[in-house]
This record gives structure tokens, sequence and C-alpha cells, in this order.
């Protein structure tokens, strides 16, 4: 006879012993700081109110709203300041970084070099358009595994000089600030288009925000002139040594300066700190403002185990949502997106928004056909292809329609 498992382990029994008021580290986490002082001390700087597309395009400048704001070099708060210039010097952009939380890298791609990739993204972007795949954001369009899509994207995480002339000195700056390993955590072209919605302002790294130093970094590459019209990203320089700052102290995060627009011609690479807090702009344009952000992170940042590949097809068909989720199967917004899936999701378990086991198993079976390089003259067979990403996408939209809150079963989707 076997002896019954002890009665510690019943999950009752531990459900009995587990007030909210005994678990570890709880006022740590119920913090929410350093948001929640930094939006109960500067309210305008999140709250965008709901309003029409077509309203958007009606700009004025107004003190107080973080997102009809303008240059620096307008910008009636910041005048006599030495925000952040152009630059090629080293040691410029060094004292930038760390002082501002960025630096403009001027001319980091070349005219010709700029054209091609403002070009291969504008192409992309109609073509999903075309096929129908586009990827929808509240500011425009984003172009998601630009890898996929064109040799400039390949070479420009590289920082390949073929592709972007200032690409050695990028990658310096990037070395020196994470340590060398560092690795690419995405790529993605972000298209404002005019009637967007202006994004609020977010801390790419929003953990760990007391790090003495960025966990996160990102190189914005202007493919299109950024200002204060055409939806240059919107910064509040310093932020990132404010807020580390204030959370080191334990205090609250205090009133902040105003917002400003990024002012860079096309071809100059914004290269920013994970902590600065940042958003898109409003582009009130009728031309597109193209960004190509690639992220960066030190490598020891992802699962030790690659289980996207390792694991065996039987052990996935036959996993739970719970082992699919602890092994990495369900993306969020900011981890492990595939093809662009899994923004807006949450990492729940068996949440279709950000299910990924279904791209694994198309592999497996030698039938995962994967969005490449489309647009206008593309045929009507790649337009019409199936992608498996179509495939995920409708099999995610049926049901959470069926029933929000039911379970995605990844063996449907064939
Ligand atoms: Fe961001």
């Amino acid at each position: 006879m076997t002896n019954p498992t002890p009665r510690e382990f019943d999950p009752e029994f531990i459900e009995a012993r587990s007030a909210p008021d005994r678990q570890m580290y709880r006022a740590e986490r119920a913090s929410r700081e350093p948001m929640r002082s930094v939006l109960d001390n500067n309210p305008e700087i999140y709250i965008v109110p709901p309003r029409r597309g077509s309203d958007w395009g009606n700009w004025e400048f107004k003190a107080g709203s973080y997102y009809d704001t303008t240059t620096g070099s307008k910008h009636p708060d910041w005048a006599g300041v030495e925000l952040p210039q152009p630059a090629k010097d080293i040691d410029r952009l060094r004292a930038d970084l760390v002082r501002w939380g960025y630096c403009l890298v001027e001319d980091a791609l070349s005219q010709e070099q700029v054209e091609r990739v403002r070009t291969r993204v504008l192409e992309q972007a109609e073509g999903e358009r075309l096929a129908g795949i586009a990827q929808r954001t509240p500011s425009g369009q984003n172009i998601n595994c630009c890898v996929n899509k064109g040799r400039c994207f390949e070479l420009l995480i590289e920082q390949h000089p073929s592709a972007m002339q200032g690409g050695a000195l990028v990658e310096q700056l990037v070395t020196e600030a994470l340590g060398p390993t560092w690795i690419s955590t995405s790529m993605i072209a972000a298209l404002a288009l005019k009637g967007g919605v202006p994004q609020a302002l977010h801390q790419d790294q929003a953990v760990w925000a007391d790090s003495p130093h960025p966990q996160l970094f990102n190189v914005l590459t202007a493919a299109t002139d950024f200002d204060e019209t055409t939806g240059g990203t919107l910064v509040i320089p310093g932020s990132h040594a404010t807020i580390a700052e204030a959370v080191r102290e334990r205090g609250p995060v205090g009133k902040l300066p105003p917002a400003i627009n990024v002012e860079a011609k096309a071809g100059t690479a914004v290269v920013y700190d994970g902590r600065i807090l940042h958003g898109t702009g409003i582009n009130h344009t009728d031309a597109p403002r193209i960004a190509i952000l690639n992220g960066m992170s030190p490598s020891w940042l992802r699962q030790q185990e690659n289980w996207m590949l390792s694991v065996r097809p039987e052990v996935l068909r036959r996993a739970s949502p719970k082992l699919l989720q602890r092994m990495g199967y369900q993306a969020t917004t900011g981890s492990a997106t595939h093809e662009g899936h899994g923004f807006n999701a949450r990492g729940l378990l068996g949440e279709a928004a950000g299910a990924l086991v279904a791209f694994r198993l198309a592999a497996d079976e030698g039938r995962y056909v994967r969005v490449g390089e489309l647009g206008p003259d593309s045929s009507r067979e790649d337009l019409e292809a199936e992608y498996t990403l179509r495939e995920v996408v409708e099999a995610a939209r049926a049901a959470r329609q069926s029933n929000p809150r039911q379970a995605f079963d990844p063996g449907k989707v064939r």
C-alpha cells in the first residue's frame, strides 16, 4: 500500500495558509512603481483622450500636453539646454547617452542606404496590405520579423557597413553600454501614418528600473525625416536617470520636464537607453514616418534551454496549456512575438492571441510558410499564399469570437 500524499501538499491546505498578506515581497510586487508616481505626478503624459483618428491631424503646440509638443530647440521649457545634437564624434555621443538617455548618430546611413531601406519598407507595407496580412497599430502599421523581408534588414541587424555606414560606431556604443555578446531582440519597421494615435510614454525596460546601467537598448533608424510635424519620437530627455535615481532612493518620481519630439534627418540612428520615457509621436503629414527599430539586450535575457527548437513534436502535441506556457510558447507584447503574432497578448495559459505552438508544428510537418518579401508587384500566388501566420491569426480571431474565455486548442490550426 502506498502512503497517502502528505496533507501539507494538498492545494486546499496550502490555500488556507496563503492569505495575500503572507506573500513574500508583497509590498515590492504591489507597488507599481516607478510608473505609479510618474503618472500621479505627471498625469498629462499618459492620458490620450479618445478621439477620432482625423482629430489627431490638428496640431498646435500646447504646454502640458505630451503629444502636442515640439522639438527641443523650439520648446520654451528646453530653451538654452544643450540637448543631444546629431553628431559623429564618439565622445559627444557617449556623453549624450549617459546624460540624456539618447544620442543621434548623424548620417549613420548614407542617402543611398536610407533610400534602399525606405523603398523596401514602403513596398513591404503595401504588399502586406494587398496580401491581407498587414499588422496595424494604433499609430499606423508595423512590419514585423524584418529579417525575412529583405537583405537590407539582415545587414542592419549586423550594423554592417554596407547597410549602415556608421555601423561600427553604433556597435561600439551599444557594446560599451550592454557589454560584449549582446543580442538583438527584434527588428520592426514602424510606420506612423496620418490619423494615427500617439503612443503613451513608456520605458522599454519596464522592470529593474533602478538598475545602474541599462539592460535594453534600441537603435531607431530614421528612414524618413523626424520632427514635430512628422511624428518624431516623443522623449523626455534625462528621464532614464531621474527615474532610476528615484527608485534607488525608494522615493516617488516627481515632476518631470515636458516631452519633446526627436528631430533627426533621414539616415540618423537614434540610440536610446531602455529606461528613457518615450513613445511614437503624431504624424500630421500625408507621408508615412518610418522608424526601423532594432532592440538589443544582454544575451542572458532569454531561456536557458531553447525549447522553441528542441522539444520533440510528440511532447508538443500532448503538452497541456500549462506546459506550453512554461516552455515559452505563449508570447506577450514584449517577448517571443512570432512574425508579429503575440502583440497585445499577456502570456496566459491557452491564450489564443499569443499561442505559438502552431508555428513549430507547421515547421515540423514541413508546411510552415513564412511571410517573405512582398510588394505591389508581388504575384497573385505570393499574395494569396497559405502563410502560416494567416492561419494562426484567423484561428485566434475565431477562438476569440466563439468564446473569449475558451482555451485555444493549437491542434485545430490546420
Ligand atoms: Fe518603446
